[in-house]
């Protein structure tokens, strides 16, 4: 799997190899990292500092170390617009804090953190940061460097690649100190019956039968991205995105989830009178693919008062005309409940 590697090292521009750790999804990602380093940095009373934007793939692991070693996790709030201000999370930060653990782009308001500025004010007193990057890797350069975060967690299937792989970044400096998460297979040096020690990073992370398929998938996916070219593909969603929020707009009694100053490429919105999963089935009928319910974002949407919403997903793929056909079906949806 060197080949694979090597090019996805160089997608994100990691400085080293070995930094690549190839899991099931985001979520396993963010389950290896709360499980190792939970279990050997995290005592009663340390706080993981989080926000209210978060997917329940970096929230419900670290809820678990709640359980277990007694954390309190702290939760920087949304605003108005969807986006979780730096200063609230600055306010956070205490002695105690031993973890930021925040989304790169919000997959239910779009707001894209500011992870850089989260980096510095962590750097200051020493706290890992980790960046769910599922939504963020699929719409904006990653430059890990100069990100600059101890871990980011990518989600291949985002990335026009396929199911059942992930891709967890984790700092040099970590391979070292963090307990290997699964024990098995492919993950050891040498098994004597009374002591075990363990391979390298990668590997020491990467137990069991690796999924080759899909990892040689996933790197002719990097391939198709690259050659589109990231920014090429990131202004091409702005645009349907600016194209579908200014036509929802329009649309009377729909309302658009979140205005952040910032935002990656999905439109969230809900329609007064009709439950986001009637939406969701009618417009389907019409051909149009969106999804409906709380996305994994239960927190976010008991925040805003509301059970669920409805959501399209802007890619490479999309086009303006895909923009009108969504209008027209939601239309179509407001006869049949006579809105
Ligand atoms: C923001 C965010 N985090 C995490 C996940 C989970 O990713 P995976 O399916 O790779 O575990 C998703 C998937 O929808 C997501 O949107």
């Amino acid at each position: 799997m060197k080949t694979q590697e090597i090019k996805l090292k160089n997608y994100i521009n990691a400085k080293y190899r070995e930094e690549i750790i190839f899991t099931k999804g985001a979520t396993e990602s963010i389950n290896l990292i709360a499980s190792s380093y939970g279990e050997k940095f995290i005592k009663e009373g340390d706080e993981i500092l989080t926000t209210e934007l978060e997917h329940h793939s970096n929230y419900v692991p670290w809820h678990f170390l709640r359980q277990k070693k007694g954390a309190k996790i702290k939760f920087a709030p949304v605003n108005k617009r969807g986006e979780v201000e730096i200063d609230e999370i600055k306010k956070l930060i205490s002695s105690k804090t031993k973890m930021i653990a925040v989304t790169h782009i919000s997959n239910v308001t779009g707001a894209i953190m500011p992870i850089k500025k989260i980096v510095d004010l962590a750097k200051e007193k020493n706290i890992p940061v980790l960046v769910d990057g599922t939504q963020g890797a699929p719409h904006l350069k990653i430059d890990i460097q100069e990100l600059d975060c101890d871990f980011y967690a990518i989600s291949c299937h985002k990335m026009y690649g396929p199911n059942g792989l992930g891709i967890l970044y984790a700092k040099k400096k970590w391979l070292e100190e963090l307990p290997p998460y699964q024990g098995g297979g492919g993950m050891i040096s040498e098994v004597l019956k009374e002591k075990i020690s363990f391979a390298n990073s990668p590997t020491k992370f990467e137990a069991g039968t690796m999924q080759t398929a899909e990892v040689v998938a996933f790197s002719e996916a990097i391939k198709f991205i690259e050659d589109l070219g990231i920014d090429n593909i990131q202004n091409h969603e702005n645009e349907i995105l600016e194209y579908g929020i200014e036509k929802l707009k329009k649309n009377n009694s729909v309302n658009i989830i979140g205005e952040p100053k910032e935002r990656g490429s999905v439109l969230t919105f809900t329609i007064k009178g009709i439950h986001p999963h009637d939406i969701a089935t009618i417009l389907d009928e019409d051909g149009v693919a969106i999804r409906a319910g709380h996305h994994c974002c239960q927190i976010l949407h008991d925040k805003m008062g509301i059970p669920a919403t409805a959501r399209a997903s802007i890619g490479v793929y999309n086009s303006k005309e895909d923009i009108d056909i969504l209008s027209k079906a939601i239309d179509n949806c407001k006869k049949i409940f006579n809105i």
